[in-house]
């Protein structure tokens, strides 16, 4: 197993495992599955924000998981926060690699003197909110009914960790 920083020749893969959390769960507030052109798109977001995709690779080369972050709203002054998003192939699941993927996802955000990291989580995600829990996330807010989905209402819970960084803020 290899950790790695994905590149657009992961594109496929992380689309497959998007695709499989849109068409089988809450995890993303999608109905259709992501096209290519969409992920290029998405890719292009993530190049043109200096934004990293890191990722875990087996022993054949297939992608395992991956986490990444990105800006949380766009207005200029929440530049020092970013929402993540850490995602495991369903064939992985319950090995350690989304632990391992929120670490070291964590501690890049720490490297690059970011400030808050939210993670935007549906309620009925259990792992996903156990596992933010466990590496010192704090519940800081809940959405009832945002979305729907699968015939129902969805609610959202949120969770943020302060990061150390950065030495001197500033404006602007
Ligand atoms: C959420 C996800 C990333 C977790 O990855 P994973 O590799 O399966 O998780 P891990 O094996 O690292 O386990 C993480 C923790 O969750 C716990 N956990 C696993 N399954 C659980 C469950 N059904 N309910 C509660 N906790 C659970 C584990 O015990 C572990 O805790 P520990 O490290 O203290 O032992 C993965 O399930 C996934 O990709 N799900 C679909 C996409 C998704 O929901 N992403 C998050 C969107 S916010």
């Amino acid at each position: 197993m290899t950790w790695i920083e994905c590149g657009p020749q992961h594109l496929d893969a992380i689309r497959g495992i998007f695709n499989e959390a849109i068409v089988n769960s809450t995890a993303l507030y999608d109905y259709q599955p992501r096209s290519a052109e969409v992920m290029q798109a998405w890719w292009a977001a993530k190049q043109k924000g200096n934004h990293p995709v890191i990722g875990v690779v087996n022993d054949e080369g297939v992608l395992m998981g991956f986490a990444s972050y990105g800006p949380f709203r766009h207005f200029p002054a929440y530049k020092y926060t970013v929402e993540h998003s850490v995602y495991v192939d369903s064939r992985f699941r319950g090995l350690g690699l989304g632990r391992q993927l929120l670490e070291r996802i964590i501690q890049t955000a720490e490297t690059n003197d970011f400030h808050a990291m939210i993670g935007v989580i549906d309620a009925s995600n259990a792992t996903s909110i156990s596992l933010h829990e466990r590496l010192g996330f704090e519940r800081c807010g809940e959405m009832r009914q945002v979305g729907y989905k699968f015939g129902r209402w969805l609610d959202l819970v949120l969770y943020q960790k302060i990061l150390s960084g950065p030495a001197a803020p500033i404006d602007g």
